[in-house]
């Protein structure tokens, strides 16, 4: 690169070269004559300027003719759009093609927002996935979301929401208050229990929910990379750490109460039972770190995603109060009005009328806009156009979900359409990606769509509901799931049978 420094004399040029054996002596005569701290200055603007130029120069030869911007902005590219970023501008990049280019921190990434390129992103199992690793890692789980776990999780689902109504009968009583916080202390509150029983004290979900919403905001595609204190990086590993203490105890008591010949009462126990069972061929020391980490990734795969799912589940009800009327007309059938009596999961089947309300409640506003994949090696994605290696491939399932071919009146919230079974939306389920695709796909897809269902229907038939309309009511907010900005403003009183 040495045609790019311009240097400032030919006496300089002379001494440029670091490999003449002139170079020591005239630099020092440089430095005693004032002219030392010229050179250095000049030799540092050319580098950091062939810097740049390769910078750009890297990025163009990434992007090709993908469509993004031609020139990144140096150093930290689009870094300042991803720390706050707004459906508008996802929704640009979603549609300025089916293959679209951006840069943050040099780090060059692919968004690809069709269903077609969404789907072979999350299929690429030799690309992206551990193979055998996450195949193992798989089937080792499926004992915790068998129909027999899912129905102990319903009852223990049940008690907790119940406990939290008590609470939201006096908070949300007298006037609309933001939901999207009690929302989620109920979702990690009732995930706690579910996932640890009474292996932690109350004092523990406690902390981990107020902590846990350091750990949301750092979980943002692209950020700072360093976690210097005060950071949100550094806030969540700490935050992180308080989670793991407590899991880690979890894991302990579960572990010495199931040898104690305990029955199961949560997924740790499930497990512990399912890894002590003689039939089962898979490791089966986890050590309780391990197992901590393991509930833990559950956590971090669930929490937002089932906040804002549940969240919308109450807008998109409220604001469409001939459909909450259906929803309770059906709770008013299968429960027979006896709406003390703990829900079960045969309960829980035959509400299809509200499985079709949270379906397509998710479709209107999934929880999970896209992911983040790394490409370990070059991947041909089109005929045209090959992803380099190292560079970060996000599969992104929006225009999938608002496919107006797959899905008529693509935002419109109508239920009905998942009743119908010869539907364009049940005739393509390859679209509904809410919860991914290939094998990542989903691990808690029953366990969660049934936790929505459940508040919804408990909450339905507890309390009248009233929404206050704000001008944020329809906005979107990234955080980084998707959440209404003014956070869902409800009253509720207890509700007066008809
Ligand atoms: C509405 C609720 C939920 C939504 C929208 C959702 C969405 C997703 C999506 C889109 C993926 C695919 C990620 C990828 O391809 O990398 C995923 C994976 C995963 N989810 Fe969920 N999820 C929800 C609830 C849950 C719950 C309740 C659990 C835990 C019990 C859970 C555990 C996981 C796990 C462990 C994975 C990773 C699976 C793997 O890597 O093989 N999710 N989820």
């Amino acid at each position: 690169m040495a045609f790019l420094f311009k240097v400032p004399s030919s006496a300089a040029a002379a001494a440029f070269s670091t490999s003449s054996p002139l170079y020591s002596f005239q630099s020092s005569l440089a430095a005693v004559n004032g002219q030392g701290s010229w050179t250095w200055l000049y030799t540092t603007g050319a580098i950091l300027f062939g810097l740049l130029v390769l910078e750009q120069t890297v990025y163009r030869a990434k992007k090709r003719h993908l469509p993004g911007d031609s020139w990144t902005i140096p150093i930290i590219g689009k870094f300042a759009d991803s720390m706050k970023p707004t459906m508008e501008s996802y929704k640009k990049q979603w549609d300025s093609g089916v293959l679209s280019a951006v840069s943050v921190f040099n780090i060059f990434i692919v968004v690809a927002s069709s269903n077609d390129y969404a789907r072979k992103i999350l299929n690429s199992p030799t690309i992206f996935l551990t193979g055998k690793d996450h195949a193992d890692y798989r089937r080792g789980l499926n004992g915790l979301f068998t129909r027999k776990a899912i129905g102990m999780y319903i009852s223990i689902q049940d008690a907790v929401t119940r406990k939290h109504f008590e609470q939201w009968r006096k908070d949300f009583g007298s006037s609309p208050q933001p939901l999207m916080f009690p929302a989620r202390y109920l979702n990690i509150d009732t995930s706690l229990r579910v996932f640890c029983g009474n292996h932690i004290p109350d004092e523990a979900t406690r902390e981990i929910s107020d902590r846990y919403w350091d750990i949301t905001v750092a979980l943002q595609l692209v950020n700072f990379p360093i976690p210097f204190p005060g950071t949100k990086l550094y806030k969540a590993i700490q935050a992180r750490k308080a989670a793991m203490h407590w899991l880690t105890l979890a894991a302990h008591n579960s572990k010495i109460e199931m040898a104690n010949g305990g029955e199961p009462t949560c997924l740790l126990d499930q497990w512990v039972k399912v890894l002590n069972d003689p039939t089962y061929k898979g490791k089966r020391d986890f050590s309780d770190h391990e197992m901590a980490l393991v509930v833990l990734s559950f956590l971090l795969a669930s929490q937002d995603a089932m906040n804002s799912g549940l969240v919308y589940g109450f807008q998109h009800l409220v604001d469409h109060p001939e459909i909450l009327a259906k929803v309770r007309e059906e709770q008013e059938i299968v429960r027979k009005g006896n709406y003390e009596t703990p829900l079960t999961i045969d309960l829980m089947d035959e509400m299809r009328y509200l499985n079709a309300v949270v379906k397509e409640s998710l479709r209107v506003k999934p929880p999970v806009l896209m992911v983040p994949y790394k490409a370990t090696k070059a991947f041909p994605i089109s005929d045209d156009y090959t992803v380099s290696a190292n560079s970060m491939i996000i599969s992104s399932f929006w225009n999938s979900l608002h496919d107006a071919a797959v899905y008529p009146e693509p935002y419109e919230f109508i239920p009905e359409r998942w009743l119908d079974p010869a539907s364009p939306a049940n005739a393509n389920p390859k679209n509904y990606m809410v919860f991914g695709a290939g094998p990542h796909r989903c691990i808690g897809v029953e366990y969660g769509t049934m936790n929505i269902m459940l508040v919804l229907a408990c909450a339905a038939t507890a309390f009248d509901w009233e929404h206050e309309i704000t001008p944020e009511t329809s906005e979107a907010a990234i955080l980084p799931t998707l959440f209404p900005k003014d956070l869902c403003r409800m009253k509720f009183t207890p509700r007066k049978q008809s």
